[in-house]
């Protein structure tokens, strides 16, 4: 095997800003079963539940799984300009449907999160990609305090936002942004790439019959909790919306190690800050009206069955 050969095997590095949360969850199960990523650390925030939780529930996933090594940073603990929301789905603890899994043995890195990325941005020779599935509070505060780093960040994909569909808000908003569309602004607008995953497309991989049927083949105990999860996790999709759990974060963090799954387009995307009802809401100018060059991917169609044979071999293997 040549050189080449091996560098192409070379697994991605990057870093996770998450919000566990069901779907961060098992983003982060398989951000660490695929032997495509390396996860030099994860960046907690404040979103689906409140920031002692969301951290809480990081260090004892990874604990569950075997990943004690992999470094945890506390961030945010409300949006950069606005009261936290809480996102609803997960139940009060954030991640209910799960009273087995171990307590933590490990602790969080004694630095804010924003810090740990800069640190790690710094020891890293290559730019680093970052993966991001929860509101974009670290990520907007960590521009506003290290600009001079923003170079060494190759990309960042970015699980959140809507064009085309009514989300789960009545206003045509998606959780991460609504909850710090400040946050997001400030990301938007720092120049760095963004691949921007919304619900356009992760609202099409949906945990439905034949998924379940799939998931219930995987006879290990890894396997039966993510299926508890997911149960527990469908309850607000079936209810409000009739549809089966939808996979956001997973699918994200799945574009580091398949980005065929997705077909994206270029756009200048921007958020509303300023609407009574719309704050939160993404727009993109894809015919370029405004004359701006574009600041990121958005992803407009998806393979989901490939994408859900990439989990379920992430799972099994
Ligand atoms: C996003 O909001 C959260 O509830 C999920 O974890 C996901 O990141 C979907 O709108
Ligand atoms: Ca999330």
């Amino acid at each position: 095997m040549t050189t080449t050969d091996l560098n192409s095997i070379r697994p991605t590095p990057i870093l996770l800003d998450c919000d566990p949360g069901h779907d961060d969850a098992i983003a982060l199960v398989m951000a660490h079963r695929s032997k495509a990523i390396d996860l030099l650390g994860v960046t907690v925030t404040c979103g689906n539940a409140e920031p002692e939780k969301t951290v809480s529930n990081t260090l004892r996933i990874l604990e569950f799984i075997g990943a004690q090594d992999v470094p945890v940073a506390a961030g945010c603990v409300r949006p950069l300009a606005r009261p936290l929301v809480l996102g609803t789905a997960d139940g009060p603890s954030g991640l209910e449907g799960s009273p087995y899994l171990p307590q933590a043995t490990k602790t969080v890195e004694p630095m804010h999160a924003v810090d740990f990325i800069a640190k790690t941005l710094r020891e890293q020779t290559e730019p680093l990609r970052i993966v991001a599935t929860g509101p974009l509070c670290n990520l907007g505060l960590f521009v506003l305090k290290y600009p001079e780093l923003l170079s060494k960040i190759k990309d960042i994909t970015w699980m959140g936002g809507v064009f085309w569909r009514k989300s789960e808000y009545i206003t045509p908003t998606e959780f991460n942004a609504f909850c710090d569309p400040e946050a997001l602004k400030i990301v938007l607008d720092s120049g760095v790439p963004i691949t921007m995953v919304g619900l356009d497309v992760t609202m099409k991989v949906l945990v439905e019959e034949p998924q379940y049927r799939e998931f219930e083949k995987i006879d290990t105990e890894l396997g039966r909790v993510v299926l508890d999860w997911l149960k527990f996790y469908e309850k607000l999709h079936r209810n409000s919306m009739g549809v089966g759990g939808a996979l956001h974060d997973p699918l994200a963090l799945a574009l580091i190690i398949d980005p065929t799954l997705v077909k994206t387009r270029p756009a200048h995307i921007g958020v509303d800050l300023t609407g009574t009802y719309t704050f939160g809401a993404t727009v993109a100018d894809y015919w370029n009206e405004r004359g701006l060059p574009p600041n990121a991917q958005v992803c407009e169609e998806v393979d989901s069955d490939r994408f859900f044979d990439l989990l379920y071999s992430l799972l099994r293997d």
